[in-house]
C-alpha cells in the first residue's frame, strides 16, 4: 500500500447510524450505514473492506463513487460542509476471526452457531464503511436483524431498547472509536450482577458450558470495575460491563466498550477444579480488558504508533489490580516469570521494534502488536515509571489524563505531561530513551585499578549493530551513592573497598529487578554476591539466574559457567526461583542430543534437581499449602518425568488409572502431565485415539489444550502423520488453536521434519486463511523458537528470505533468521563444554 493519508483530514464523522441484516445460512451480511459528518473537502474517502456497495446518497442526493480496494477505501465527490451519507451494501459473512464472524461449537451433539465481532485493528471497515481509524471518534446507534431462532440473545456495546419488526435497536453509544463498536447474538447464557456504583456487571457464555464456569468471571469482573473506578477516580462511563466468550477467537481478549469479548479458556472456569496458575491467568485477562475501558476506549491513542499507551498500560494494570483483588497470590511474581523474561529474550535481538513504532499500513498495524514489547518491556517500563513517582502521583495524574481527553484522543506526551504535572519529575525525559529507542543496555559493573566503575552498552544475543545508543537507567542500587539515574556512558564511584567496608553487603544493581537492563559483574563482584546464595532473597535468586543466562545467551559469558552454580537454587522454595532455575536448564536441553549419553546425563542433573522437591511436594495439592508450592509442583513434577524418575513416572500412571473413566477430574494443575506421562510411557494408538476423541467432545478449553500436549507427544510416526491431516480441518482442529499444535509437534524431536515440512508445503493455504489475522506472524516467532540446528538454520532462510517483503512479515522474518542463527552458532560453540560442565555435577 502506497497512500498514507489519514482520512479524517477530509472527513470527520459525528454519528453513524447502522442498520444490519445477519443471515447465518446464507452467510449474507446487507447493511445501511449512514454518517453524518463534516466534509472538508469536495472529495472525500470512506474506508470499506469486502463490501459490496450498491448506493451512496449524500444529503439525499445520489453520489458517484468508486471502490478503490487498494487502499480499502470507496472514494466519494460531495459538496464540501455538512453532510449525511446514507451508504446501501452487502458483504459476505466469513470464517477469518475478524470483523462480523461466526463461531462454532456444539451442544449434545447438535452443531450451533454463534456470531460475534472482532474489529480491531482495521476490520470495523468489513462491517460498515466509515473513517476507520482510531482518532475519528463519533456516536453509533446500531439497529441489526437476523435470522432469529426462539430464546436467542443479543448484545452490544449499550443497552437494547427496543424491538420493531425484528429490528433490534440499541441506545447511542458515547464518542467512540471505530474499532471498539462490537455485538454479538445467539443462544447465549448468562450471569448477572452489580457493582457498588449500579454499573451491571455480566458475563456471557454458549449453553456449551456449565453455568458454574461464569462465576469466577463474574466476580473478578465486578471487583475490577469497582477497582478501577476507584484507582483511576473516575467512574465507568457506561450502563454495563459485559464480558463474553466466544469458541472462536483470534486475540486472547478483545476490549469492545462494554462488551469484551475472550476466547473461551481466558474467561470460563470450572471452579472445582481448576489450577492457581490458570485463575491468575484468567483474572489477569478479564483485569487487562477492564482497565483498556478508561485507558484505550475513554482516552484513545490518536494513532496506532501509540498503541503502546493502549497495551503497556492495560498490561501493567493487569498486576496492579489483580494485585489489590487478591493480595495473596503474589501476582507481581507473575510479571517477573512471564512478561521480564520475555521482555529481555525478545528486546535483545538486533532489528526488534521500539515499543513507540511509526506505522501506516493496516498490515503492518496488526504486526506492531508484539506481546514482548508492546506489552511486556511497555508494562516494564511503566512499572519504572510507577516506582520512579509512587501511586499517589501516578493516580493523581491519571486522573488529569482522563478529565482532560476523556471521550478523546491523546499521545504519549499528553501522559507524560499529566505524570510529570503531578510528580514534578520530567517522565518523559526519562521514559523517552525506552520508548523511542529499540533494545536495552547491560550494564557492566567492574573494579579497575581500585575504582567501582559503571559502564553501559547495548545487549545483543546474535548479531548486532552498536549504534551507541544510552538510557537512562533507573539504576536502584543497594549502595546509597550510586546516582538514581544512569545517562552517561560511564560512571566511577570511588574507591570499591571503601564503598565495600561503608556498605558491608556485596555491590548490586536494579534491587527489585523492575528497571530494563541486565548487569554484568566482573568475576570479583559476582563472586562476592555468591559467596552467600542462601541469604539472598528470591528476586535477587531469580535475578542473578536470568542475567547470567541472558549473558550467556548473548555469548558474553559461558553457559558451562552457569551450571556448576545450578545446584544452589535447587532447593528452594520459592516458585520464582524454580521458574528462573528450570528456563535455564530448558535452555540447556538446547546443548544435548536426544537419545545420547548426553542426554542421560543431562536427565540425570534434572532428576537431581527435581528430586527432593518432588518427594516434599508430591502429586497432591495439600490442605492450606503455600501459593509458592502451589504454583511450582507443576514445574518440578514436569522435571521429574522429563528425567525418566521411575517413581514419578508410576504415580503419574496410578493417578490416570484411577481416573481413567473421568479424566476432567484429574487434578488440573497436574492434568496435562498424567496425560503427556501416559501418551509418552504407556502410549498405543487406542489410547491415542482415545484423547483425541475426547479432544473433540469437550468444551472445558483447560481440558482440551491438556489433551493437545498429550497428544502432540506421540513418539509414533503414523500418529504424528495422522495429527497432521487434521490441521486443516476446522471441525477437529479450530482455526484459533492450529498454532499451538503446530508449535507442540514441531517442538517434539519426533515431529519435527513432519511439522515443518507442513509448514512450508501449506504457508499459501495458511497466509490464505489466516493472512489477515493478527496472529499470522507468530507462526514464524514459533518456528524459531524451536528450530536449533545448521541446516534447520539454511531450510529457514531459503523458505522465508524470499517473502521478506510481505507486509507485516518483514521485522519478523529478520528477527528470526538472526535468532536462530545465534542459536546455532551458540551450540556449536558451546557444546562441548556444557556436556562437560554438566558430567561434572552429577553424583
Ligand atoms: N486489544 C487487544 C486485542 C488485540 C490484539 C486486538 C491484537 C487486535 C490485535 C487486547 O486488549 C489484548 O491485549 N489482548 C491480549 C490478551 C491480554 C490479556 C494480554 C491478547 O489478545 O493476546
Ligand atoms: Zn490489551
Amino acid at each position: 500500500m502506497t497512500e498514507t493519508t489519514r482520512f479524517y483530514d477530509d472527513f470527520q464523522p459525528q454519528h453513524y447510524d447502522i442498520f444490519l441484516d445477519i443471515n447465518r445460512s446464507t452467510k449474507k451480511i446487507t447493511g445501511t450505514t449512514t454518517i453524518t459528518g463534516m466534509a472538508k473537502t469536495p472529495k472525500i474517502k470512506l474506508h470499506q473492506k469486502n463490501l459490496d456497495i450498491d448506493s451512496i446518497e449524500a444529503n439525499h442526493q445520489a453520489v458517484n463513487f468508486k471502490v478503490n480496494d487498494a487502499i480499502e477505501a470507496v472514494e466519494l465527490e460531495l459538496a464540501a460542509g455538512q453532510q449525511t451519507i446514507a451508504i446501501k451494501y452487502s458483504a459476505p459473512l466469513t470464517d477469518t476471526m475478524m470483523g462480523i464472524y461466526p463461531s462454532y461449537y456444539q451442544v449434545d451433539g447438535v452443531k450451533k452457531q454463534l456470531i460475534g465481532t472482532q474489529f480491531e485493528t482495521t476490520a470495523a471497515r468489513q462491517a460498515f464503511p466509515g473513517v476507520d481509524e482510531p482518532e475519528a471518534k463519533a456516536t453509533f446507534s446500531l439497529a441489526i436483524k437476523f435470522d432469529e431462532q426462539p430464546g436467542e440473545t443479543i448484545i452490544a456495546n449499550m443497552p437494547e431498547n427496543r424491538v420493531e419488526n425484528g429490528i433490534h435497536y440499541f441506545d447511542e453509544t458515547k464518542q467512540m472509536s471505530t474499532y471498539l463498536v462490537a455485538f454479538a447474538f445467539g443462544d447465549l447464557q448468562k450471569a448477572e450482577t452489580t457493582t457498588k456504583s449500579g454499573v451491571k456487571i455480566g458475563v456471557y457464555s454458549t449453553k456449551a458450558h456449565q453455568p458454574k464456569e461464569l462465576d469466577f468471571a463474574l466476580d473478578i469482573a465486578k471487583s475490577s470495575i469497582e477497582f478501577f473506578e476507584d484507582f483511576y477516580e473516575t467512574p465507568y462511563p457506561l450502563p454495563h460491563s459485559w464480558q463474553l466468550a466466544l469458541p472462536d477467537f483470534s486475540a486472547g481478549a478483545m476490549e469492545n466498550w462494554g462488551l469484551v469479548t475472550y476466547r473461551e479458556a481466558y474467561l470460563l472456569i470450572d471452579p472445582d477444579n481448576t489450577s492457581l496458575r490458570t485463575k491468575l491467568q484468567v483474572a489477569t485477562v478479564i483485569a487487562h480488558e477492564l482497565a483498556h475501558q478508561w485507558f484505550g476506549d475513554l482516552v484513545t491513542m490518536k494513532w496506532w504508533d501509540d498503541l503502546w499507551l493502549n497495551e503497556s498500560f492495560a498490561n501493567m494494570m493487569e498486576y496492579v489490580a489483580v494485585d489489590a483483588l487478591k493480595p495473596d497470590w503474589q501476582t507481581w511474581e507473575l510479571f517477573q516469570t512471564a512478561e521480564v523474561p520475555a521482555s529481555l529474550q525478545r528486546d535483545a535481538i538486533d532489528g526488534v521494534q521500539a515499543v513507540h513504532v511509526q506505522v501506516e499500513d493496516p498490515a503492518e498495524i496488526d504486526s506492531i502488536f508484539d506481546g514482548a514489547i508492546v506489552y511486556a518491556k511497555g508494562a516494564r517500563m511503566l512499572v519504572m515509571v510507577r516506582s520512579l513517582i509512587g501511586d499517589e502521583a501516578l493516580r493523581a495524574g491519571l486522573k488529569k489524563y482522563f478529565s482532560a481527553h476523556k471521550f478523546n484522543n491523546a499521545t504519549g506526551k499528553d501522559l507524560w505531561a499529566a505524570l510529570a504535572d503531578a510528580s514534578g519529575l520530567d517522565v518523559g525525559e526519562i521514559m523517552n530513551s525506552w520508548l523511542e529507542q529499540p533494545g536495552y543496555p547491560v550494564v557492566k559493573a567492574n573494579v579497575v585499578n581500585g575504582d567501582l566503575i559503571l559502564t553501559q552498552q547495548q545487549f545483543f544475543i546474535g548479531e548486532g549493530k552498536d549504534a551507541g545508543r544510552l538510557w537512562q537507567i533507573p539504576l536502584n542500587s543497594n549502595y546509597s551513592v550510586v546516582p538514581k539515574i544512569m545517562s552517561e556512558k560511564e560512571i566511577n564511584l570511588g574507591n570499591y573497598n571503601k564503598l565495600r567496608t561503608e556498605f558491608g553487603v556485596p555491590f548490586r544493581l536494579n534491587i527489585g529487578n523492575n528497571s530494563h537492563f541486565i548487569v554484568k559483574y566482573d568475576q570479583q563482584l559476582l563472586d562476592d554476591i555468591l559467596k552467600d546464595v542462601k541469604q539472598l532473597d528470591s528476586i535477587s535468586k531469580l535475578q542473578i539466574l536470568q542475567d547470567l543466562r541472558l549473558l550467556a545467551e548473548g555469548q558474553q559469558i559461558s553457559y558451562a559457567e552457569i551450571v556448576p552454580l545450578l545446584p544452589q537454587f535447587s532447593s528452594s522454595k520459592s516458585n520464582i526461583v524454580s521458574t528462573a532455575l528450570y528456563r535455564v536448564m530448558t535452555q540447556l536441553k538446547q546443548f544435548v542430543k536426544p537419545e545420547t549419553s548426553e542426554e542421560t546425563s543431562f536427565k540425570a542433573l534434572m532428576d537431581q534437581m527435581s528430586a527432593e522437591q518432588v518427594k516434599r511436594l508430591g502429586w497432591q495439592a495439600k490442605v492450606n499449602e503455600s501459593i509458592d508450592d502451589q504454583l511450582m509442583r507443576p514445574s518440578v513434577l514436569n522435571a521429574s518425568l522429563y528425567a525418566k524418575n521411575p517413581q514419578t513416572i508410576s504415580k503419574a500412571h496410578k493417578l490416570y488409572l484411577e481416573h481413567q473413566n473421568q479424566l476432567t477430574e484429574l487434578p488440573a494443575s497436574v492434568r496435562s502431565f498424567v496425560l503427556i506421562n501416559e501418551m509418552e510411557n504407556y502410549g498405543s494408538p487406542e489410547l491415542f485415539q482415545r484423547f483425541f476423541k475426547a479432544y473433540q467432545e469437550t468444551s472445558d478449553a483447560g481440558f482440551k489444550s491438556d489433551l493437545e500436549a498429550a497428544i502432540t507427544m506421540t513418539d509414533n510416526p503414523d500418529l504424528i502423520k495422522e495429527i497432521i491431516t487434521k490441521f486443516k480441518d476446522p471441525d477437529i482442529i479450530k482455526p484459533q488453536d492450529l498454532r499451538g499444535w503446530y508449535r507442540n509437534v514441531l517442538a517434539n524431536p519426533k515431529g519435527e521434519q513432519a511439522a515443518w515440512d507442513w509448514l512450508r508445503t501449506n504457508w499459501q493455504w495458511l497466509s490464505d486463511t489466516v493472512g489477515g489475522d493478527m496472529e499470522f506472524t507468530t507462526y514464524i516467532t514459533v518456528t524459531a523458537m524451536v528450530l536449533k540446528t545448521r541446516q534447520r538454520f539454511e531450510e529457514f532462510s531459503e523458505f522465508f528470505n524470499p517473502k521478506l517483503n510481505t507486509p507485516g512479515l518483514t521485522r519478523e522474518i529478520n528477527m528470526d533468521t538472526r535468532l536462530i542463527e545465534a542459536r546455532v552458532k551458540l551450540i556449536e560453540a558451546e557444546e562441548k563444554a556444557v556436556n562437560k560442565a554438566i558430567n561434572q555435577i552429577i553424583n
